[in-house]
């Protein structure tokens, strides 16, 4: 395919090794960080949680760009590069390539790299006028791709699924003006939140009556075993997803069925019965507070655009001078 290129910036496994043994080793609450749920079958378990009737946000995000297809097409400029932090599937980007007028580049960035590749090989297929580049990448580590993103053209960011609420506030935050940097002045960022809303229904979200939710959760310890050459044994934990209410975040972590022990090099991991894994944080935004959030970021808020009921915002941004 002539209009498809592919890099890769993805880190050494010797980074990742350090970073999951310095969690794992934490002595107030073991921690995971949850992009190591994205290996191949990871990011087709959540493909497969995005179509699940308790899973409302992949839904009602596709319902905001399908309903409001004209007024998205007026916000965002012709002609643009369109750059996607952690591509998924190819459901949204597919949607916004056709709403957006004459898109000249599509920048795609995931650290799942046969996923990613699939994906932008179909997408290449599909929008052969398109010239497609496939990054694989962690989209938080953004110094690699200004050597990507380079040259002139108007610039849209695009980043939903509501991955933003993996990162704490500040994180967020920081992870936005790193955006805001790659984008540079007045390019836009249309970015997808999942809001506030009654406990019960965020709640079930996490602990789907199907189990998808815990087949994933518990799938991050099969690739923590790949990187690391440890042991963990899945059915030695429990899958547990709550709201936090101070933090307003969903918490998912696994529970450890028994008193274990796991080695990891020459270490070992002690886990105490009903001790967890903390592995994601799922931060529920609203309105306001993700404005002030943007804000705070370098940007300027052009629009907001939620479902009928309000589970979800589209923000559309502006990156406004520092
Ligand atoms: C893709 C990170 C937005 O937090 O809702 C789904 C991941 N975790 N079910 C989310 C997820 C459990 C999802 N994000």
């Amino acid at each position: 395919m002539r209009n498809l290129s592919f890099f890769n910036y993805i880190n050494g496994e010797e980074d990742d090794f350090s970073e999951i043994l310095s969690g794992l080793e934490n002595q107030e609450q073991k921690k995971i960080n949850s992009k190591f749920f994205y290996d191949e079958k990871g990011s087709r378990l959540f493909d497969q949680i995005t179509k699940l009737s308790d899973y409302y946000p992949t839904k009602k995000e596709l319902e905001i760009l399908d309903r409001e297809y004209e007024q998205i097409n007026n916000y965002l400029p012709a002609n643009a590069m369109v750059i996607e932090f952690g591509s998924g599937s190819n459901q949204k980007i597919s949607k916004l390539l056709k709403i957006i007028e004459k898109p000249e580049e599509y920048i795609s960035i995931d650290i799942s790299r046969n996923f990613l590749l699939k994906n932008a090989r179909e997408l290449a297929i599909n929008f052969p006028d398109i010239k497609i580049t496939a990054v694989c990448a962690d989209f938080s580590d953004t110094n690699n791709l200004s050597k990507v993103i380079k040259n002139k053209k108007s610039k849209v960011g695009f980043f939903p699924g509501s991955t933003i609420g993996n990162f704490c506030p500040e994180e967020a935050r920081e992870l936005l003006k790193k955006f805001s940097k790659i984008l540079g002045l007045n390019n836009y960022l249309v970015i997808g939140v999942d809001l506030r809303k009654d406990e019960k229904i965020l709640e079930k979200a996490y602990n789907d009556s199907e189990g998808l939710t815990a087949k994933f959760n518990k799938n991050i310890l099969s690739g923590i075993n790949k990187i690391c050459g440890t042991i963990f044994d899945v059915n030695n934990f429990d899958h547990k997803a709550f709201f936090n209410k101070n933090e307003s975040r969903i918490e998912m972590h696994l529970v450890s069925k028994k008193e274990q022990t796991v080695e990891i090099l020459n270490k070992k991991i002690k886990l105490k019965q009903g001790e967890s894994i903390h592995t994601e944080n799922s931060y529920k935004y609203s309105v306001d507070s993700f404005k002030n959030l943007a804000e705070s970021a370098c940007f300027e808020i052009k629009k907001v655009m939620t479902d009928q009921k309000a589970f979800f915002g589209i923000f559309f941004l502006k990156v406004k001078s520092p």
